[in-house]
């Protein structure tokens, strides 16, 4: 079984994943008549479950949509003790050094994760676990908000594998880790 952590995330063209408000309206704004996924359903076919952090889960949560995912998702928190009893069985919370988080989610028998949140990936990246992004860019500049990337230890490179342009506006790099 390969392992493999993966980011697939939209961002602005200033590369925030949400704006000053911490809200992702933004990202649907390039009209989509046809609600194509953006290669959404393709990706998360591939992977084994979801880690996300604690505010990118509370931020799902307060949707009025229901729980989106049929992969367990494992949510990194130190504050959390519980869950709804509702997401009993789909949601995992989990803590510790992010090596040791892994080692346990692969233990499970997760293999194949999808790396979500901004410290969330922030902190992989920090630690060179993250070996592969696929970023949609939504043209337009937020001016401010919660970024995708920060300050790393050192130089990380990338390959980028594919380049795709959706509805004629919207272009998504898929970035593999050059070891
Ligand atoms: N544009 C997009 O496609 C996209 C995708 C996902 C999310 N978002 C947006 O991004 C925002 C959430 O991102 P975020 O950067 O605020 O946070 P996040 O990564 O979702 O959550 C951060 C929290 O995770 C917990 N955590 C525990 N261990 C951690 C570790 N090792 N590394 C990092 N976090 C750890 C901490 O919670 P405790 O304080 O409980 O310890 C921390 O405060 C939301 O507004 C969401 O809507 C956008």
């Amino acid at each position: 079984m390969e392992k493999k952590n993966k980011v697939f995330i939209a961002t602005s063209l200033d590369g925030f994943i949400a704006d000053k408000k911490g809200e992702i309206d933004w990202l649907h704004s390039i009209p989509n008549p046809d609600n194509i996924d953006m290669g959404y359903g393709e990706f998360t076919s591939q992977i084994d479950a979801l880690v996300m952090g604690r505010n990118t889960y509370e931020t799902i949560c307060g949707f009025d949509i229901g729980w989106p995912y049929q992969k367990p998702v494992f949510v990194l928190s130190n504050s959390l003790t519980s869950i709804p009893e509702k997401l009993k069985g789909k949601v995992i919370l989990i803590k510790g050094p992010l090596k040791e988080v892994i080692e346990q989610i692969h233990e499970k028998g997760f293999y194949s994760l999808y790396i979500d949140g901004g410290r969330t990936i922030q902190s992989f990246l920090k630690e060179d676990l993250i070996d592969e992004m696929t970023i949609t860019i939504i043209p337009c500049l937020l001016g401010g908000g919660i970024p995708l990337f920060n300050k790393l230890p050192k130089r990380l490179d990338f390959e980028c594998v594919d380049s795709k342009l959706y509805l004629e506006k919207v272009v998504q790099n898929h970035f593999v880790r050059k070891r």
